[in-house]
């Protein structure tokens, strides 16, 4: 089963992803996870997009479309999740054709909605441990007391640049002019599910499972 996970910055995609992952066997493809990979290795593709990122802006097509498509050839059983990926018109065109081509369909798109207000609390109360990518929230998943990552043990954690007000609004942006075409898009060929992302995040767990099970 392959499915795109849409939503907003902060609406739950890679909390979700990850559960998706445990429990289901499948593969997170995170273009978002792989730019900043590239970043911190010191790439010319991470110094190339590294100012753009932290603006807030989408990098451009032809970048995460070569990103995912180096990925797709692999096997996986339980399929992929995309997360963050598409973000624009061509970039889904770009999916259609790329599925196609190593004979994947396309089985659900999952609209994660939250508001505004709620997406700033949740982006700058957030942190990622450093060494596997767990997410946490200051206010709804708290750093573990005794300063260890729940699910690798390492006790360092990082905050993202562009997980400031400035950088949220221009992403904000981004989303509503450039991605939100394409829930309509996906809605036209019968493939939109939408759930209530702001919900506590085990709510949301049951909510995709059931779009899953259906
Ligand atoms: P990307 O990394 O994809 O960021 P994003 O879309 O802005 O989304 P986030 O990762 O910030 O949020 P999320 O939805 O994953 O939420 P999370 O689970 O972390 O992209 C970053 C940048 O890379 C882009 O701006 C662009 O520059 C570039 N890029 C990436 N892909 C691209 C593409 N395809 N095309 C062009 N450019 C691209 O949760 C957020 C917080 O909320 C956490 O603290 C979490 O613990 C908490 N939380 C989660 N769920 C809940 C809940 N239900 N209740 C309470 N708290 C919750
Ligand atoms: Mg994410």
């Amino acid at each position: 089963m392959n499915i795109i996970l849409l939503g907003p910055p902060g609406s739950g995609k890679g909390t979700q992803a990850r559960h998706l992952v445990e429990t289901r066997n499948m593969v997170q493809l995170s273009t978002g996870d792989m730019l900043r990979d590239a970043k911190s290795s010191g790439s010319e593709l991470g110094k190339k997009v590294a100012a753009v990122m932290a603006r807030g802006d989408l990098v451009t097509d032809d970048i995460v479309i070569g990103l995912i498509g180096e990925r797709l050839s692999q096997t996986t059983a339980g399929g992929f999740i995309f997360d963050g990926f598409p973000r624009t018109l061509a970039q889904a065109d770009a999916l259609d054709n790329l599925l196609k081509s190593q004979s994947h369909d396309l089985d659900a798109v999952i609209e994660m909605r939250v508001d505004d207000d709620a997406l700033v609390s949740r982006i700058t109360a957030r942190s990622t441990c450093a060494k596997c990518g767990e997410v946490y929230n200051d206010i709804t998943k708290p750093l573990p007391v005794d300063g260890k990552c729940v699910n690798c043990a390492s006790d360092e954690f990082t905050r993202r640049a562009d997980d400031n007000e400035d950088s949220l609004r221009q992403r904000l942006m981004e989303y509503y002019k450039k991605t939100s075409p394409i829930i309509g898009y996906y809605y036209a060929k019968g493939l939109l599910d939408q759930v209530d992302g702001l919900g506590a995040i085990y709510e949301v767990q049951w909510a995709i499972s059931e779009v899953l099970d259906k």
